[in-house]
């Protein structure tokens, strides 16, 4: 598998000094000044894995300008770099000063079909002082399964046709599962995490949203108060059907949404077999207040059918971040067994 994880984004905004407090104050990520222009973020042992900057008034998109795919080492960048070229993918190689600017050893530059600027690097750079997070938090779940997963929007079905081979077929990405009600959507992975990257047909293309994931549910639900505290919640809490997390969605300073959440399975790459979901995006929760009262009520009686069928799932727990309960009882011993929807 070429792409390992998703390990750094560059975003653009027109309210820097924004971002400059939501992101270590809500999120809960190290902020780095890099110039006037520029904000750099940490979340974890590496330099930076969110990169900011401004943009200036007259025009241009905000949204992520740079999505950055990690690969193993330089044998593997050589390979993919090589593999785009014969399927026709223009390709650039990096110059030091842009690696040095991503902290990386070495990277290649090129399009999706969509003209969305990738870049596909190895040889992150590890801080020597440890992370130290913007709030009191415990921190963030990434390692060899990245900084979390990218949702596009996408204008069309035939978008999307042209987006998932280019993706599979080229870098490696496999199909965790997909459906069609009540919106088109594919979910793909590579690694554990269940997608590192989801295409839903929305009728524009752009960033739908970016996830970070914390070690504690307090975690989420403190910075669920801070959001709810500065009229950011975009999604009101809920759990995904896909991973299983539990998050709620808020409103970035630059046009897209955070989602941030606790608690997603792993998969086993090995074995996943993809298969069409007919549940929606969501057990419970999940409110899209954006939406128009008829969509969201739809959503809504997608997941009261949900529950009517009795859908649930086991949280997932790290070691560490859970306490068995002690004692005994049969009811749910008996209960637990019962396996609906599979
Ligand atoms: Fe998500």
């Amino acid at each position: 598998m070429p792409v390992s994880a998703l390990g750094y984004v560059v975003a653009r905004t027109r309210d820097l000094s924004d971002w400059g407090s939501f992101g270590p104050d809500l999120l809960g990520l190290q902020r780095i000044d890099k110039s006037r222009n520029s904000l750099a973020f940490r979340m974890d042992d590496r330099k930076q894995r969110i990169v900011v900057d401004a943009q200036d008034g007259n025009g241009g998109d905000e949204g992520i300008s740079v999505f950055g795919w990690e690969v193993a080492d330089a044998a593997a960048l050589d390979a993919l770099a090589a593999k785009l070229e014969s399927n026709g993918v223009k390709v650039t190689r990096g110059a030091r000063a842009l690696a040095d600017e991503r902290f990386v050893r070495d990277l290649i530059v090129f399009s999706d079909p969509l003209g969305n600027r990738l870049e596909a690097f190895h040889g992150a750079e590890t801080a020597s002082e440890p992370f130290v997070p913007g709030r009191s938090m415990s921190g963030f779940r990434t390692g060899p399964l990245g900084l979390g997963h990218v949702v596009l929007n996408v204008e069309t079905s035939e978008t999307i046709q042209r987006l998932l081979p280019f993706y599979r077929d080229l870098l490696g990405f496999r199909l965790t599962d997909y459906y069609s009600h009540p919106f088109e959507a594919y979910f793909m992975h590579v690694n554990p995490r269940h997608h590192s990257l989801a295409m839903i047909r929305t009728g524009k293309n752009a960033v739908h949203h970016i996830m970070m994931e914390v070690f504690s549910l307090d975690d989420m639900g403190q910075g669920y108060d801070i959001a709810q505290r500065d009229g950011r919640v975009a999604t009101t809490m809920g759990r995904h059907t896909s991973d299983f997390i539990t998050s709620f969605y808020t409103f970035t300073p630059s046009g897209f949404m955070v989602e941030y959440g606790w608690g997603a399975r792993s998969i086993d790459p090995e074995t996943w077999q993809a298969y069409e979901r007919k549940e929606g995006p969501s057990m419970w929760g999940h409110d899209r207040a954006w939406l128009p009262p008829e969509q969201q009520e739809a959503a809504r009686n997608l997941r009261l059918d949900n529950a009517a069928k009795g859908l649930r799932r086991p949280v997932q727990v790290m070691d560490g971040n859970f306490n068995r309960m002690s004692g005994v009882c049969p009811w749910w011993d008996g209960m637990k067994d019962r396996r609906p929807f599979g």
